[in-house]
């Protein structure tokens, strides 16, 4: 039996992903560079930092802006974040995660927060989760951004287990590749399109029941 759930936030828990997407569109629309869903799969889970420099890629001005002004770009976006996310509170969780969390902590399993983002302690607190988790890892403790597997090792590491014994929950590709390297098991929330037909997928969280993971976990 696996001992841990690693849960990614933005996307998984509430759907603060849509928010990321709307405050990148805008600063992009603002550049004058274009983005659109699609591209925006590719941002999903990835770091702030690592996000704006895909941006500006994309747009071909990634050479256009000095250390200061790049980190003045970051900031006008999560200042812009911030606001939309002043509002989240428990109503926003997804269908599902309340009484995932539930079953999870009386059935002595450790929970922990997998996320990339420096908002997500903000966000449980929001969402009055944050006594749910056992552990929360801070993603500016680690050397590299997902799709590298160390957010998901540091988050098994501060609930006293190994990846191999958790489960990892996420939405986004760069999220399940970070899953699969660690060494935990990927279940993702979306589709096969984006997140690949080898794992085992939801189309909705209220399908996470403790039942269903177990079973995943023992196929
Ligand atoms: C991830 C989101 O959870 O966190 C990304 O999926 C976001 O879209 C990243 O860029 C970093 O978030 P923040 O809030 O620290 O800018
Ligand atoms: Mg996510």
């Amino acid at each position: 039996m696996f001992k841990g759930v690693l849960f990614d936030l933005d996307g998984v828990i509430t759907d603060t992903a849509e928010y990321h997407y709307l405050a990148w569109k805008k600063l992009a629309d603002d550049l004058g560079i274009s983005i659109d869903r699609q591209f925006n799969e590719k941002l999903k889970g990835v770091s702030r930092e690592d996000s704006l420099r895909l941006i500006l890629k994309h747009g071909n001005r990634e050479k256009n802006f000095s250390e200061a002004e790049f980190n003045q770009l970051a900031k006008t976006k999560n200042d812009n974040y911030v606001e939309m996310i002043q509002a989240v509170s428990p109503k926003d969780v997804y269908p599902g995660i309340l009484e995932l969390l539930i079953s999870l902590k009386n059935a002595g399993i450790k929970i922990s927060l997998a996320s990339a983002s420096k908002n997500g302690p903000f966000l449980l607190k929001q969402m009055e989760l944050t006594n749910y988790f056992d552990g929360i890892a801070d993603p500016a403790a680690v050397k590299a951004g997902k799709p590298a597997p160390d957010i998901f090792i540091l988050a098994a590491q501060v609930v006293g287990l190994n990846p191999e014994e958790c489960i990892g929950i996420e939405d986004a590709q760069a999220g399940i590749a970070a899953i699969k390297a660690s060494g935990a098991f990927p279940i993702g929330v979306g589709e096969a399109e984006q997140l690949g037909s080898d794992i085992a997928l939801v189309q909705s969280t209220d399908e996470l029941t403790l039942d269903f993971l177990k079973k995943q976990w023992n196929n």
